[in-house]
């Protein structure tokens, strides 16, 4: 019998692509702001209290960093309360609980990246905050449970299925309106294909307890990155001059980089790669070559 996965966040990106790719791994049950109200935490903690769960992927989140800046006590009961509240139900009901955080953890982190995951985290952001504060609780309060911090994660749209922004969208978009797009000079971070996660969530689903690292690897900055997937894409190098430009100025006081170490990960048995290979393997996909 499949065991029944809670997910939640149900009509998000990676959460339809997840469950467009394991319908033979798990039944889903899908949970959306349709059936709860995250600004409710109570509320969000009853329906989870009667739903018939094995194990429950927690992916619902408000992930604009302006939200979560503009509105930092709602996108806190949002992405924090409310995920704490499914933590505790979890844990009273011995229900293992997947949830997705991210590298924004890392984003003003005291050590030097690539970070693990044992790693000292701190966060400029209110939506990076508010991942950390889910991750600390929950390594402190569960026996049984996977925290996956993500990198940038990109792909290309299927049916029902509709990428975040990513660098792919960024730079496709730049190629075919034209626009020239500033990318960061002084940004490095992992990018990583999405469709690994899809591939292989049963794998992440039966790893052993803990923390950790989801993240194809990337020596490049942000604009090295969108050049790389400007020539990827076919474009000349004279467009690739005039449509991706450097964005010298943000971070150039403090460079960031906030890449994820993933060899916890991979010893685990997790593919991951770097990000070119993980660009070749989506536009290869997805028909570009
Ligand atoms: N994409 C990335 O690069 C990346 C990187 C690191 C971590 N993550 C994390 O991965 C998870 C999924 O990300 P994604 O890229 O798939 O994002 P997404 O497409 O925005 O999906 C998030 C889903 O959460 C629900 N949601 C959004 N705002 C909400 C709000 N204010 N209140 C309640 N529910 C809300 C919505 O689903 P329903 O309408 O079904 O409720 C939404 O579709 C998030 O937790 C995100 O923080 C993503």
């Amino acid at each position: 019998m499949r065991p029944k996965m809670a997910i939640t966040g149900a009509n998000g990106y990676l959460a339809s692509l997840a469950q467009l790719y394991n319908r033979d791994a798990f039944d889903f049950v899908r949970v959306s702001r349709a059936d709860v109200d995250y600004t409710r935490p109570v509320e969000v903690a009853r329906h989870f209290e009667r739903l018939d769960f094995d194990l429950c992927l927690h992916m619902a989140a408000d992930a604009t960093t302006a939200h979560c800046e503009g509105d930092p006590e709602g996108t806190h009961k949002v992405n924090a309360e409310s995920a704490i509240a499914i933590a505790e139900v979890c844990r009273a009901r011995g229900k293992r609980l997947l949830f997705v955080s991210t590298e924004q953890c890392f984003n003003a982190a005291p050590g030097a990246a690539p970070f693990s995951e044992e790693d000292e985290m701190a966060s400029t952001t209110r939506y990076g905050q508010q991942k950390i504060e889910v991750d600390t609780w929950m390594r402190g309060h569960l026996d049984d449970y996977v925290v996956l911090r993500l990198s940038w994660m990109f792909g290309l749209p299927l049916p029902h299925v509709t990428p975040s922004p990513s660098i792919l969208g960024n730079v496709l978009a730049a190629l075919r309106t034209r626009t020239p797009t500033a990318f960061r000079v002084h940004e490095r971070r992992n990018m990583t294909y999405a469709q690994r996660l899809a591939d292989q969530l049963p794998q992440i689903s039966e790893l052993p307890s803990g923390v950790y690292h989801f993240a194809s690897q990337n020596g490049r900055t942000t604009y090295e990155s969108a050049r790389l997937v400007a020539r990827k894409l076919g474009a000349t190098p004279a467009d690739i001059d005039r449509l991706i430009v450097p964005d010298e100025e943000t971070y150039a006081d403090r460079p960031r980089d906030f890449r994820l170490a993933s060899d916890k990960a991979r010893a685990a048995g997790i593919e991951l790669a770097t990000f070119e290979q993980d660009v070749d393997a989506c536009l290869g996909d997805f028909g570009w070559k």
